[in-house]
Formats: structure tokens, C-alpha cells, sequence
């Protein structure tokens, strides 16, 4: 079975994509194959990772654009050029319209740092999730992967995760456990159930 062709979107430190990597090498993703990386920031350390593991990878930043329509258009091209199947959006920080996540559809998911609907949409992202649910004081976390649309954080959830909240917890050591227990599973989960349903039907 010919397998999907991944593209994962990223702009920070590439924890996500490292997951996204360690689970194509040790078979939890046997569906798909990442085959490029897309960086919003030129310093973001995803880069480095995916140089690592010899997949290409490209920076594209908004502000080389005029406009959101030519900024995408450069996005799909990429895409186009190398066939990809499905974008995983592994702590991507740069807004997509909804001309293109329609063009996509059922063909994005993200990897969000709580259990949507709560701390989620505009506005929250990184460690504000985290600050946010603690600010709060819920006691259970966690993460979710969900398809994108053209709601921020709205489209139709396939796996979340929960996580328990500890005393003393920071916005920092929060996000650690967040990421270790819950997204740095479902991703790669969501991700090989995706690509099985890509690489299955065609
Ligand atoms: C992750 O926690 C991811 O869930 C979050 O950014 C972090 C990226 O870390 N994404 C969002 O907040 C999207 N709304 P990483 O670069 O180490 O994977």
C-alpha cells in the first residue's frame, strides 16, 4: 500500500515533530511518511530535527508576502510539489485561512494543548493554554488533536487526552507533562489513523 505523504507545519522547538519522527521509525506511524517540513520562523529548532533525519524542510515567512492569498499560494505550491496528503500542525504559530484550510479539508490536524472546547481559540497558544487552565485552577488537562477548519481550534476533535493538574504546577512544568503524557501520543496516534484511512482508500 503506496503510503500518505506528510508535510508537518511547524515554527518553535519541534517536540511534536520529534514525536511525529520516533513513532515513523518504531512503526506507530506505518501508513505515512513525513516527506517535508514547513517552518514559519527560520530560527526554529524543528529545522535542526528535521535535518537530523534527512527530511526537507523550507522556512516560509509571512512577512515575505504581501498578501495572506500569495502567502498561501507559496504554502500550496510546496504542497502541490511534493504531493503531500495531510499537514499535521505540530505548533504552528501562523494563521491559515479559511480558502485554505478548505482546500484541505479533512487533510489538516492540530495538535492543541488542552481538552477543547476549554482554553482554546484565538489567543491561546504555547504557555498561555497552560497559564490559562491553571489562572483557572481546573484540576484535569490535557491535549487534543483535532481536524482544522476554518474555526480556530473548532473543527472535529479525534483524539484528546487527559492529564492531572499537580500542586505547584507552573505554566512551564505543566506544558512538560501535557506534552509527555498526552500530545506526544495522540499526534502520532491521530496521525497513523489518518494516513491508514488516506493510504487505504485509494
Ligand atoms: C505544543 O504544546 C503544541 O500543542 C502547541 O505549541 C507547542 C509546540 O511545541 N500548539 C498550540 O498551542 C496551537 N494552538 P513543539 O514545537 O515542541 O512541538
Amino acid at each position: 500500500m503506496l503510503k500518505a505523504r506528510i508535510a508537518v507545519f511547524v515554527s518553535g522547538g519541534g517536540t511534536n515533530l520529534q514525536a511525529l519522527i520516533n513513532a515513523q521509525k518504531n512503526g506507530i506511524i506505518k501508513d505515512g511518511e513525513i516527506v517535508l517540513v514547513v517552518a514559519s520562523k527560520k530560527d526554529a529548532y524543528a529545522l535542526t530535527r528535521a535535518q537530523q533525519n534527512g527530511i526537507a524542510s523550507e522556512v516560509v515567512l509571512r512577512k515575505d508576502f504581501d498578501s495572506q492569498d500569495s502567502y498561501e499560494g507559496k504554502l500550496i505550491d510546496l504542497l502541490d510539489e511534493n504531493k503531500i496528503d495531510l499537514i499535521v500542525l505540530a505548533g504552528f504559530m501562523s494563521i491559515l485561512s479559511g480558502s485554505f484550510t478548505g482546500r484541505y479539508d479533512g487533510r489538516i490536524i492540530n495538535v492543541h494543548p488542552s481538552l477543547i472546547p476549554s482554553f482554546c481559540g484565538k489567543g491561546f497558544y504555547g504557555l498561555r493554554v497552560h497559564q490559562a487552565a491553571l489562572e483557572y485552577g481546573v484540576k484535569v488537562t490535557g491535549a487534543t488533536v483535532h481536524f482544522v477548519n476554518e474555526v480556530t481550534d473548532g473543527g472535529q476533535i479525534i483524539l484528546q487526552r487527559a492529564v492531572y493538574v499537580q500542586d505547584g504546577d507552573t505554566p512551564e512544568t505543566l506544558q512538560r507533562r501535557v506534552m509527555e503524557e498526552a500530545e506526544w501520543k495522540i499526534l502520532p496516534e491521530a496521525t497513523q489513523q489518518i494516513c491508514k484511512e488516506i493510504a487505504g482508500g485509494r
